[in-house]
């Protein structure tokens, strides 16, 4: 995680570094630095904590330089202080990491056995340490960085300044992302397109194991043998992205209203409204001769991934092996027999994700990825890319993303049981009907459910924990309605299926854990209500959350009962979200978390 950027300018750099860390501050917000070279003089300013910090402190202690690096933290090695925050110094070389460096350990005891003193608990430390013995050893800043590379296992993605080259950056990359901007007389280096987005929309993506040499008029990349290589330049879309929170005051909530736009735009790509049918896509993925797909994804992706499980299954009799890719990467599932693989991620930059799509690439089965960004590594190392249009998502915990990727795996399984002709023209058409109708009830849902929902959560910042329970595509809901509670709101929340809270959850169950039940009226809801029974029995605080027939078909008493319009069972999932969103959200509010920034987490995970 970290963001990193580094600027061979014609201008003062420094607030056009902060001015890139603002929009690379999703990628972590546990300290941020910058480092310059003025008059021949490398200086830096660093703060412990979010950028604001660093920013005010540039208002006291300003750093003049046309030629910079910065960086925002996301701790791995070492406590968030302002020592282990980065721009890291040694003897004239500045370093900003993202990544770990694996094998820091014996490489800082060799350092530190040829007399090197360490100042911080980062392993980000002998990148710098390590680059300035190579230069004392004589090397020039080429011939150090090829040779340091070649000693660090683990992944980085690196922006290096010396100050004998003031007019001169490096960077390397090796597992997280890194793009090269080029500029009017200026370069740039950054973690994503939305970072260079003020400067230029012409980007060169790095590959894995290039590291290169900017200037302002000079642009050399090396391939991981220190070979020079081309590397396409492209227009970027991250440009054309306004990064701001509008009248919303948060992220989350613009995400979340974004949904009805988002969702139907997504949709409009797989699906031909006139024809009333799913868009065949001539994709590399030959669902007809599949007998298994592998999915796999992390986060609130994975969840998406369960839904899609159900469907795929369902609809295209298609059985899927899923699981979280931090699992799978290491499980050595056999991928035998006519398989392929899909992997789902808003950022496309996962390292667990990348990691397990590779370790499928490697058995040769086909690869397919709903990302939300198109230039990403997931993006660009998939046979077959699924495009979730959700636009930038920069609230750390995910909302619209969901929703796309949702509406993409329902586009993609019906597609899979058209071909496998396990889905009738018939149930395709509705099912696409209701589908394309959905997002117009979003802002309505929205809008209905708002008022009571905040009221609700009011009452729900009062407890330590929620259970929240779910049947079917419900249940992967359910999971995904305790991640998003308890990652910004930090009440500790559970989601389990409906049907084993008899085999262990129910013990807890007593007035102090309100229940989330994520019920709609659909072929479980009998069953559900049977589960809500039990919970009552037990003197449990119910929240169902159904539609207007289920809330007509139960004469429990709840603590709340929200209520979202009949939909298709296609659709409830995605319309289900949004209830579950909002109770996150507003418990958040009211509990007056830092709700698009939570403490500890990232929204771009390039570490495993
Ligand atoms: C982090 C984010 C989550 C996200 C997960 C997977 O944990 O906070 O919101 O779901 O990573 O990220 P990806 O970019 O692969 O979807």
């Amino acid at each position: 995680m970290c963001g990193i950027i580094g600027i061979v300018g014609n201008r003062e750099v420094a607030p056009l570094l902060v001015d890139a860390l603002k929009r690379l501050e999703y990628r972590g917000y546990d300290s941020a630095g910058v480092a310059t070279i003025k008059d021949g003089k490398l200086d830096r300013r660093r703060a412990e904590g979010k950028l604001a910090n660093l920013d005010r402190k540039l208002g006291e202690e300003p750093l003049a330089g046309h030629v910079g690096i910065g960086h925002t933290r996301w701790a791995t090695h070492g406590a968030p202080t302002e020592a282990n925050a980065h721009p890291h110094f040694c003897n004239g070389v500045a370093v900003v990491h993202n990544g770990i460096i694996e094998n820091f350990a014996p490489l800082r005891a060799e350092l530190m056995a040829k007399g090197a003193t360490f100042y911080s608990q980062t392993d980000t430390e002998v990148v710098a340490q390590l680059l300035s013995a190579y230069r004392q050893e004589g090397l020039a800043p080429r011939e150090a960085m090829q040779k340091a590379l070649g000693r660090f296992e683990g992944a980085y993605a690196l922006a290096v300044l010396f100050e004998d080259q003031p007019d001169m950056i490096l960077g390397a990359r090796s597992g997280p992302p890194l793009a090269v901007g080029h500029g009017q007389g200026e370069m740039f280096l950054g973690s994503d397109a939305i970072a260079l987005a003020p400067f230029t929309d012409e980007i060169t993506y790095l590959e894995d194991g290039d590291w290169v040499v900017i200037k302002r008029d000079l642009l050399e990349i090396h391939d991981r043998t220190g070979k020079l290589v081309e590397r396409r330049r492209q227009k970027s879309q991250g440009a054309a992205y306004v990064v701001d929170k509008g009248n919303h005051r948060h992220f989350m909530e613009k995400e979340i209203y974004e949904q009805a736009e988002v969702v139907s735009h997504t949709l409009a790509h797989y699906i031909d409204f006139a024809e009333g049918r799913v868009k065949f896509e001539s994709s590399l993925i030959d669902f007809a001769n599949l007998d298994r797909l592998a999915m796999s994804a992390c986060g609130t992706a994975y969840y998406a991934g369960l839904v899609g499980k159900y469907w795929f299954e369902r609809f295209a009799r298609l059985p899927v092996e899923i699981d979280v890719a931090s699992e799978f990467r290491y499980r050595e599932m056999p991928l035998t027999g006519r398989m392929a693989a899909l992997f789902i991620s808003q950022s496309g930059e996962t390292a667990d994700t990348l990691a397990s799509l590779r370790y499928c690439r490697d058995h040769k089965l086909t690869i397919g990825a709903v990302v939300n960004v198109r230039e990403s590594t997931i993006a660009r190392e998939s046979d077959a890319v699924f495009p979730t249009l959700a636009g930038p998502e920069i609230g750390v915990a995910s909302t619209k993303a969901f929703t796309c990727q949702l509406s993409v795996l329902a586009a993609l399984a019906m597609i899979a049981g058209r071909a496998r002709g396990t889905l009738s023209a018939e149930d395709e058409s509705k099912m696409v009907r209701a589908l394309v109708e959905a997002p117009r009830l979003f802002n309505q849902v929205l809008t209905a459910i708002q008022p009571q929902i905040e009221m609700l959560s009011r009452e729900l910042s009062r407890f330590k924990d929620v259970l929240y329970l779910g049947r079917g595509t419900s249940f992967p809901l359910a999971l995904e309605g305790a991640l998003k509670l308890k990652e910004i709101s930090y009440i500790h929340a559970e989601g389990y299926a409906a049907g084993e809270l008899k085999h262990g959850p129910i013990a807890l169950i007593d007035e102090t854990m309100p229940v989330i039940v994520i019920a709609p009226h659909d072929r479980h809801f009998e069953k559900t209500v049977s589960n809500m029974q039990e919970v009552a029995a037990r003197g449990g605080r119910i929240i169902l959350i159904t539609d207007e027939t289920g809330a007509a078909a139960t004469t429990l008493e709840t603590m709340a009962t929200i209520v979202l319009p009949v939909v298709d069972e296609i659709v409830a999932p995605i319309l289900y979200a949004l209830p579950v969103q909002l109770i996150a959200y507003h418990t958040a509010v009211f509990m007056g978390t830092d709700v698009d920034q939570p403490r500890n987490l990232a929204k771009s995970v390039t570490v495993e």
